[in-house]
């Protein structure tokens, strides 16, 4: 096996609608970390097609693994182990890089190893602030997903809440669409909720009182709907910071109370919506309030990347001595819990 900071992995993502490849040098350092959009794909159907988003990722992944090697001036033979996401997200997509990676892997005689999404969101934190160090509360709050993970250590992981409807950036998105925003709305509502009044309109905090730590959004999304059609008027800006107003109290009082609860001083918030301004200001400021500190990764590495793949792959290859068998097949409802692997 390589030394520790020698190791190089090839890290491949492929979940949704973002084809990503990275590099990256022992378990932190991030040689390129190159990822292609297909946002305008999918734009003019309001959301992922998913077979549009497969045929694409079979197209790009190829070019994006010879570019990032080209740039690197490295030959596929120095790289010493393929990472790439096997689930959660949609079976095609998943499919198309998880192929490719145990192609390549098998190719090259090294080892594979598939990685659970969502503990990519987490270590894309570790690979902005490794200083901060588990135990933690996790965050994980993106297009797909809304969920508090409790992190005692790397690798082991309890599942402390998630959304029992829609995502938080689901729910923006859809809204966003109402709002005749272009997909995906999250990065355009937290725009234009800075130029507005959140005191506006006083939308619903579903599930704010309940004692679990699971959250509801499609309920909002209903009255925002009932709300846009009584006033079609009202300014966007207001009614984006109207919403978020809701969305982010809803985030920053469970996370906050999560991490009390769990007695974890630290809240680390990663995921798409992570890159939320409004979010990032609130759960700071609430953070500092309550004892908790709050950390996020850098805003390129909240969103979909693969340089959060390859580091969870390295971390378990190198410290936990891991890798999978090239039977390996996509789960698209592979939850955090479900992390068994062979050693
Ligand atoms: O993590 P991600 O790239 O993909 C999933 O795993 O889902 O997250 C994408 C989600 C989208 O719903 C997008 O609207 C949202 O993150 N998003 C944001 C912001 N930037 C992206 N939501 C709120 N504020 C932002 N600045
Ligand atoms: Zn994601």
């Amino acid at each position: 096996m390589s030394s520790k900071t020698d190791l190089l992995t090839l890290g491949i993502e492929t979940s949704c609608d973002e084809t990503s490849v990275a590099v990256i040098r022992g378990e932190y350092e991030v040689l390129i970390n190159s990822v292609y959009s297909q946002v305008d794909l999918h734009a003019k159907y309001g959301g992922v097609v998913p077979e549009v988003a497969s045929r694409n990722h079979v197209v790009k992944l190829p070019y994006l693994v010879q570019e990032a090697m080209q740039s690197l001036k490295l030959r596929l033979s120095e790289i010493s182990l393929v990472a790439a996401t096997y689930g959660p997200g949609l079976v095609g997509p998943l499919l198309v890089g998880l192929t490719h990676g145990k192609g390549l892997a098998y190719g090259l005689g090294i080892p594979f190893i598939g990685v659970n999404h969502l503990e990519g969101h987490v270590f894309a934190h570790r690979l902005t602030q490794p200083e901060v160090e588990p135990p933690f509360m996790a965050l994980v709050v993106s297009g797909g997903h809304t969920s508090l993970i409790d992190v005692p250590q790397y690798g082991t992981y309890q599942l402390v809440g998630m959304t029992v409807d829609d995502a938080a950036g689901e729910a923006l998105d859809k809204i966003g669409k109402m709002m005749g925003i272009g997909y995906p709305a999250g990065a355009e509502i937290d725009r234009l909720a800075t130029l507005g009044n959140p005191d506006t309109v006083r939308f619903p905090r579903p599930m704010i009182g309940s004692s679990s730590f699971d959250f509801s959004f499609s309920g909002l999304k209903t009255s925002v709907v009932y709300h846009l059609k009584k006033n079609p008027r009202e300014r966007p800006e207001d009614i984006a910071a109207s919403v978020l107003a809701s969305v982010v109290e809803i985030l920053t009082k469970k996370s906050i109370e999560a991490a009390r609860r769990f007695h974890r001083k630290h809240l680390i918030v990663t995921g798409g919506v992570a890159a939320n301004s409004h979010l990032r200001e609130a759960l700071t400021g609430a953070g500092k309030e309550r004892g908790v500190q709050v950390s996020f990764p850098t805003r390129s590495l909240c969103t979909d990347n693969a340089a959060m793949i390859a580091a969870v792959g390295a971390f378990r290859h190198q410290q936990l001595g891991q890798s999978h068998p090239l039977s390996l097949k996509p789960d698209p409802s592979l939850s955090l819990g479900a992390l068994a692997i062979e050693g």
